[in-house]
């Protein structure tokens, strides 16, 4: 769907040269206000243009603004910026589609469980598609901030734990979004955020303290980042975190050294909510002024939604202490990304011209990602799939079983919650007429702490020949500023799992929730769990095909899930430590004898009540078949600096189920200059088996696949050995080894 000028005409518009063109012809003629103006970006939350918006649009002195998606303020707003200011200059429209817009799809965390990046650009160009037709042309997504603590509220936006697949999907949202050429009426610019580590924040509590070794940084937090701006994407937000001492927001070693000497980003750098002015409240600066100062130095083009740009760059350039060239550098960032947008051919948004919100398109994607990304964590004899022909009665249970709010998850502030299908609305409408639905709430929250509700729950289980009980968080229990320090089930879920269990009937669990949970003994209770995340609008479809079999589960854990919240840091991709664990050097709290001598016992890197495995691994989901891996095969067994090594291995089906099937292949570098995981996630593939089928995998692995950053600050590979596994989740299931040499 192209704007009004041809696609011909458009591309030779914005080839470098001619972008650089126009850029520098704007600045030319743009007072130093209107510089100062690009700057700024302003919360345009509003039912109708004040005065004062329209005449700072028209002045000049705003250059974006943020949180307006009524398409004719849109348009009105971009009118007063192209017609009735002095230069014409559009305006960058912002929101935060983080995962869908009117149409909502899986949270990131459950998006990247599919382990589908064909999946993810889908869901991302459906809400580009959905947000440009009501005016937006910028969104504050993706969220790669690496996410190894549960009871960080924002791990739900997040890709979780893993570099290699929060780098994959994040690139893949970035495509979804920009589309082939930015310029395109449903493309919307990206942005990488949060740079960078917020999700090393400190117990989990949101935008708290971080504190993360450079090597750290650059062999973990950095290069999803690297990766999602290689790929395009033309914006990046500094976190509202302190990295070592200083806020991102004035951290010129990030926003400068790094992302504009090292990584050449010719985008936009913008700050978080006012996160300028809370360079006071860190404690880095004294007054908004110096705050200012600092930031701009640092980099930060814009600064959203605060004033210190506005109250004081225009003095401090007057008084030296901040150099035109530097503004017009930033200024240029701006007006690039506008440019590469389209926006002085086209500021406007035609609604017309895009597909209805909510369209059949939007829903079949939401509905794919729905059941991409459900994980199931078990199935005991085969509980699952449920005969739905021979089923006389289903009892549906459980505060997240009709709540068509709550499924959609955080950040969603667009969703129509009336395309909402519910899992009781699903389960129903594939029911056949001679099936009876039992619906119980049970509980009036996830919180409640209540059992009045429960024995409604316990007969409609006794009358039924199944319980489908439907648990987890309602959507504010995750997301910004919303950690928990205890990541179990809320109130008293688990003790609703155990009644309806006394009765004696089949139990299935679906968890709905925006964060790893510590499940403990729902699992033991339950014959079958689903771990659903947020599924978002389509989420009851999804969970009734996948409950009755016209869908298998293919997802895989994204993040590692911990057995007890004290375990927490628990990640896969972990150091091996000096005195690592294994299961002959572990002994449980309640099997030590009153009286063991100091030294006996284990003397490894493990929790004496809880050992050191999670309890479920990242990479772990389990399917309606069976996968087996066989014929692992390398290439070479020593490969050179140029050579490729291809690792092959056999996969096959051998249940009686077609299924989707994420092969995953791990490497460990056995010696380096500084230590490396114990596994390292470098390539995935996923694909269907039929029952019976066999399917050789190949990857392809280079030695710019095994380059990190070193002991003395390089980077590049090490010679020595690597052992190498390929199989359906970070346990591995086959191990090989292999060596690098120099030459
Ligand atoms: C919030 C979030 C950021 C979001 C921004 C605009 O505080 O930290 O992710 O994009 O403000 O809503």
């Amino acid at each position: 769907m192209n704007k009004v000028i041809s696609f011909e005409h458009a591309q030779a518009q914005r080839s470098d040269e001619a972008i650089e063109d126009k850029v520098r012809s704007l600045i030319q003629q743009m007072t130093l206000a209107e510089k100062i103006g690009q700057m700024r970006q302003v919360d345009a939350t509003c039912d109708r243009i004040s005065d004062s918006l329209a005449e700072d649009v028209r002045t000049g002195s705003i250059g974006s603004v943020i949180n307006q998606t009524d398409p004719e303020l849109c348009n009105e707003l971009q009118r007063i910026a192209t017609q009735e200011s002095r230069l014409g200059i559009p305006l960058l429209i912002a929101r935060d589609v983080i995962h869908g817009f009117g149409t909502i799809m899986p949270i990131p965390l459950g998006q990247a469980a599919t382990w589908n990046p064909d999946l993810v650009q889908q869901a991302a160009s459906i809400a580009a598609q959905e947000a440009a037709s009501c005016g937006v042309n910028w969104t504050f997504s993706p969220m790669i901030d690496i996410s190894r603590d549960a009871r960080w509220g924002r791990i739900a936006e997040s890709l979780g734990e893993d570099p290699y697949l929060t780098a994959t999907l994040g690139v893949a949202m970035t495509r979804g979004y920009q589309g082939d050429d930015l310029a395109q009426a449903d493309s919307i610019a990206a942005c990488a955020k949060h740079f960078v580590g917020y999700g090393a924040s400190e117990s989990g509590r949101d935008y708290n303290t971080t504190n993360i070794p450079t090597n750290e940084l650059r062999n973990v937090y950095l290069p999803p980042f690297k990766a999602v701006l290689d790929a395009g994407a033309q914006s990046i937000m500094a976190s509202f975190s302190d990295i070592d001492g200083v806020p991102a927001s004035a951290n010129g070693f990030l926003m400068r050294d790094i992302l504009r000497d090292e990584w050449r980003f010719d985008g936009i750098a913008i700050s978080d909510w006012n996160s300028i002015s809370q360079l006071a409240v860190h404690g880095l600066t004294a007054d908004d002024r110096e705050s200012a100062l600092q930031a701009v130095r640092a980099g930060l083009d814009i600064e959203m939604a605060g004033d210190a740009y506005d109250d004081h760059l225009k003095d401090l350039v007057m008084e030296g202490k901040v150099s035109i060239e530097l503004v017009e550098t930033m200024v240029a960032n701006i007006l690039r990304t506008k440019v590469r947008l389209g926006l002085f051919e086209d500021p406007f948004t035609n609604t017309n011209s895009f597909p209805s919100i909510g369209s059949p398109q939007a829903l079949d994607v939401a509905k794919s990602a729905a059941i991409e990304s459900v994980v199931m964590l078990k199935n005991d004899n085969n509980a699952l799939p449920l005969a739905i022909e021979s089923l006389q009665s289903i009892a549906v249970i459980g505060p997240m079983a009709d709540a068509p709010y709550e499924q959609l998850g955080t950040w969603i502030f667009d969703a129509d919650t009336s395309l909402s299908v519910t899992p009781l609305q699903a389960i129903k409408q594939v029911a056949p007429s001679d099936v009876t639905v039992h619906f119980a709430r049970a509980m009036a929250s996830t919180r409640s702490k209540s059992t009045e509700l429960f024995s409604e729950a316990v007969a409609a289980t006794k009358a039924s020949d199944v319980a489908l009980v439907f648990l987890g968080e309602e959507s504010i229990l995750s997301g910004e500023a919303h950690s928990r320090a205890d990541i179990g089930l809320p109130g008293n879920q688990t003790d609703l799992v155990k009644a309806l269990k006394e009765t004696g009937k089949p139990v299935v669990a679906v968890i709905l929730a925006g964060r790893p949970l510590t499940l403990g003994d729902v699992i033991e209770h339950c014959d079958a769990v689903f771990f659903a995340w947020h599924l978002g609008t389509m989420a009851g479809p999804a969970i009734a095909d996948l409950l009755f079999g016209a869908a298998s589960p293919s997802g895989k854990l994204p993040v590692s899930f911990p057995k007890m919240v004290g375990q927490i840091p628990i990640y896969y991709n972990h150091k091996n430590s000096g005195r690592p664990p294994s299961p002959d050097t572990v002994i449980h709290i309640d099997e030590i004898e009153v009286g063991t001598p100091q030294t006996s016992l284990g003397m490894t890197a493990f929790h004496l009540d809880a050992g050191y495995e999670p309890q479920f691994p990242f990479g772990f989901g389990l399917s309606y078949t069976e996968f087996k891996y066989d014929d692992l095969r390398l290439s070479k067994e020593i490969i050179g600096p140029d050579d490729t090594l291809t690792v092959s291995v056999q996969i096959s089906n051998v249940g009686k189920n077609a299924g989707s099937e994420v092969a995953q292949l791990y490497i460990r570098d056995l010696v380096g200059s500084v230590t490396r995981p114990v596994r390292e996630l470098k390539r995935f593939s996923k694909f269907r088996l039929e029952a019976g089928e066999t399917r050789t995998i190949e990857f392809p692995l280079s030695v710019e696949d095994l380059c990190f950053w070193r002991r003395d600050g390089s980077y590049g590979f090490e010679p020595g050995r690597f052992s190498l596994w390929v199989g359906g989740s970070s346990m591995g299931d086959l191990k090989a080894e292999f060596a690098v040499t120099e030459q």
